[in-house]
C-alpha cells in the first residue's frame, strides 16, 4: 500500500488518543536507560561465569518494548516468548490468568531470566507468570516492566527494571491494545474514555 493510503488509517487510530502520555523520544530515552541497567547488572553478575541470559517477552503487548529493549542490553543473549491469557472485560483483567504459550523448559535451565512485560497493573498477570516460572531451573529469575501504575496494585510483585510509573489511565501504542488495536502507534497515548466506559 502507498503511503498515502496508510496515513488516513493511522490518522484515524490517533483520532482515538485523548492525550499523549510518552512520546516516541521519550520512550526512546526511557528504552536506552533501563537497557543500560541490564546490561551493568548483568556485565557484572554473569561476567565470564558462562550463564546464559534469556530475556522472555510477555506476548503480546511486550513485543515492541522487547524489539527496542535487546538492542540496548550489550550483551549476548537468547529471545523467548510466553502468552498469559487474562481473563477479564474490557479494560480490567480478573485474577484468572493462563499461560497459553508456554516457553520449552529447558532453555529456562541455568539461565538468567529476564521477563520483559509491557504493563503491571493489577499484578495478576505478572504473579502468575513469576509462579510459572518458579521452580523450573533458572539460575534467576527478575522483571522489567515498562510501564507501572502503582494504584491499580492488587497483588505485590516486585519490580527490578521499571521504565516508568503512571496514573491510572487505560493506556495504548508502543505495543499495547485496546481489542487488538492501536499497538503499531509509536507513542503510549491515553485511549478517550467514551470508546470503553
Ligand atoms: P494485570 O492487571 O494482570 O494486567 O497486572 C496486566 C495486563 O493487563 C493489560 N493492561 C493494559 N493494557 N493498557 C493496555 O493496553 C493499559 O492501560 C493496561 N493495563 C493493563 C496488559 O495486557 C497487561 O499485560
Ligand atoms: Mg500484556
Amino acid at each position: 500500500m502507498s503511503i498515502e493510503k496508510a496515513i488516513p488509517v493511522f490518522g484515524a487510530l490517533t483520532d482515538d488518543i485523548d492525550h499523549v502520555l510518552l512520546t516516541a523520544e521519550e520512550l526512546d530515552t526511557i528504552v536506552k536507560r533501563v537497557g543500560c541497567e541490564i546490561t551493568n547488572k548483568f556485565s557484572v553478575e554473569t561476567g565470564n561465569t558462562g550463564r546464559k541470559l534469556l530475556a522472555v517477552c510477555i506476548l503480546k503487548g511486550s513485543l515492541v518494548f522487547v524489539a527496542d529493549l535487546i538492542r540496548e542490553i550489550k550483551l549476548p543473549l537468547e529471545v523467548s516468548f510466553l502468552r498469559a491469557t487474562s481473563y477479564g472485560s474490557g479494560t480490567v483483567s480478573s485474577g484468572v490468568v493462563e499461560i497459553s504459550l508456554a516457553i520449552d523448559e529447558k532453555d529456562l535451565i541455568g539461565a538468567d531470566v529476564l521477563v520483559v512485560e509491557d504493563i503491571l497493573d493489577s499484578g495478576h498477570t505478572l504473579s502468575n507468570i513469576l509462579k510459572y516460572l518458579a521452580g523450573k531451573g533458572a539460575h534467576s529469575v527478575s522483571l522489567c516492566v515498562l510501564l507501572n501504575k502503582p494504584s491499580r496494585r492488587k497483588t505485590e510483585v516486585t519490580i527490578d527494571y521499571e521504565g516508568k510509573q503512571i496514573p491510572d489511565e487505560f493506556v495504548v501504542g508502543y505495543g499495547l491494545d485496546y481489542n487488538e488495536k492501536y499497538r503499531n502507534l509509536p507513542y503510549i497515548g491515553v485511549l478517550k474514555k467514551e470508546l470503553y466506559s
